[in-house]
């Protein structure tokens, strides 16, 4: 059904994520009718609040959404604060009663959602522990939607998968990236398979490279004890980067159903070219920030941030070159690079075509460039398609022009969209845009080649200011193979 009914356990209920995206998600849901009225939200954590601190907490984080048709107090009173432990068995119980009470007051048919936000060590005992008391049973459907890191390796995904996969099967669990719930990286899909016009030219033959960018303006800032043992690497390049490389590289699935468009996925995952200690130099750049000025203010460096090691290694910036080595992409780079505290807050996806076999228009008066096609993730959202034309009246000569889609979203930073989008998609049962099992194991066995190589060898960091694009390394990647970053900001 279109409008789902549900009791949602949310585990980290005081945490940074379910103020700044769940909740203004729940309420947006809410309020654009995707969410019945059959709804109540238990919000879980250690911390001693009573039903009304948690009621306030929800109405604080929904300010400036407000629809003057909703009551925020009838909103906020589907909302129930209940303290927990989860070592503590007779907490489950206790839970339970609240759900199953819960569940007859607002009609949610028993239907369950559990979202886990909370620190990722306690994953797998808490779900071992809501099968073991009996919480993962009821008439009506159980959910799990898992938040990221989904382990820090691949052996400890693994670890962690087992524990999940005892309380919930895969059709139950929903790993959460959240690149996917955005709505130009769902694009991807609609802009390949629903236009006669890219796909045939979507292969070795006529693309010379794809570029995907992902920076941000912001440092680490207070997240300094998780980044430090993470790094961009495992932070962004094993779950959005390479989730996003996936839907650009696949073939067209048969149909439209996670199983297919998962199996394809997979299968790009799989095609990757398997790096290792002695050629990872020529793939892969790794950087970390120095101090620099960012909107006219001197930033500190990244080992001078709260929670890192002054002497840390870890890298804040990583620019990758793959190669997928299958019939269609055989020879074509895929450039990934992401980084904190680099120039502007944007994602991009460059396309770039080949040159025809023959240029016409060569000489001082013509300009041409390459096509492109850019899908522009955020904050714009839109897609550009980069063409030559003739340059005007008396002139015959030509210059690149720009065609432009902009889908009038405005600005897109930092609001709870993928959210929405990705709850709605869990409460229907649609696990589309969620990641598999099978596409965590492969990532993950492809970034700890990476990772293990590097925490061998001592980087020579910091090697790239606040607020620049990364370290010049980047920028050789590219041009020795004769190509560079494409910077490309709709006007
Ligand atoms: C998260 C990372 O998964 O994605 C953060 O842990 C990063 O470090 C964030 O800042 C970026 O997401 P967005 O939606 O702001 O591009």
């Amino acid at each position: 059904t279109n409008n789902p009914k549900a009791v949602i356990v949310i585990f980290g209920a005081t945490g940074d994520l379910a103020n700044r995206k769940l909740y203004p998600s729940i309420y947006r849901l809410y309020r654009n009718g995707k969410l019945s009225k059959n709804f109540a939200v238990i919000g879980v954590a250690r911390r001693p609040l009573t039903n009304e601190d948690f009621r306030n907490n929800v109405k604080k984080s929904i300010n400036g959404l407000n629809d003057p048709n909703i009551d925020p107090d009838e909103f906020a009173s589907h909302f129930h604060y209940n303290p927990f432990d989860i070592q503590d068995l007779e907490h489950y119980a206790k839970l339970e009663n609240l759900i199953k009470e819960l569940d007859g007051k607002h009609q949610t048919e028993g239907n369950r959602l559990f979202y886990f936000s909370m620190a990722p060590n306690f994953f797998g005992t808490l779900a071992a522990n809501l099968k073991s008391e009996g919480l993962t049973t009821t008439e009506g459907w159980t959910r799990l939607v898992i938040e990221k890191p989904f382990g820090h390796d691949y052996e400890s995904a693994e670890k962690l998968n087992n524990q999940i996969r005892e309380a919930f099967s895969e059709d139950q669990i929903y790993r959460i990236d959240h690149y996917l719930g955005k709505e130009m990286v769902q694009n991807i899909e609609v802009i390949r398979f629903a236009n006669a016009l890219f796909e045939p030219l979507w292969n070795n033959q006529y693309i010379s490279n794809i570029q995907i960018t992902s920076s941000e303006i912001l440092g680490v800032e207070e997240r300094g004890r998780y980044y430090d043992s993470a790094g961009a690497l495992k932070d962004m390049m094993q779950n959005h980067m390479l989730q996003m490389l996936a839907l650009i590289a696949m073939d067209p699935p048969i149909k439209l159903t996670p199983e297919e468009i998962r199996s394809e996925k997979v299968k790009v995952l799989r095609a990757m070219r398997v790096l290792n200690e002695d050629n990872l130099d020529e793939y892969l750049v790794r950087g970390q920030y120095d101090r620099g000025i960012v909107n006219g203010e001197e930033l500190p460096a990244y080992r001078e941030g709260n929670g890192v090691d002054p002497e840390s290694n870890t890298d804040t910036f990583v620019a990758a070159k793959l190669m997928i080595d299958n019939f269609r992409w055989a020879g074509v780079p895929f450039y990934l690079r992401t980084g904190k505290r680099m120039e502007k807050k944007s994602t991009e996806i460059v396309v770039e075509f080949k040159d025809l076999p023959m240029n016409l228009y060569y000489g001082d008066e013509h300009e041409t460039n390459s096509n492109l096609l850019v899908i522009h993730v955020q904050p714009h959202e839109g897609i550009t398609l980069h063409v030559n034309a003739k340059k005007g009246d008396y002139s015959a000569a030509s210059t690149p022009i720009t065609l432009s889609y902009d889908n009038n979203a405005g600005d897109k930073m930092n609001t709870p969209e993928a959210y929405e989008t990705l709850l709605h998609d869990c409460m229907r049962g649609d696990s589309t845009n969620f990641t598999h099992w099978d596409e965590v194991a492969l990532s993950w066995k492809f970034v700890d080649i990476i990772a293990n190589a590097w925490s061998k060898k001592k980087a020579d960091f910091p090697n790239y200011e606040s607020g620049t694009n990364g370290p010049k390394e980047a920028d050789e990647l590219l041009a020795k193979d004769g190509f560079k970053w494409w910077d490309i900001t709709p006007e």
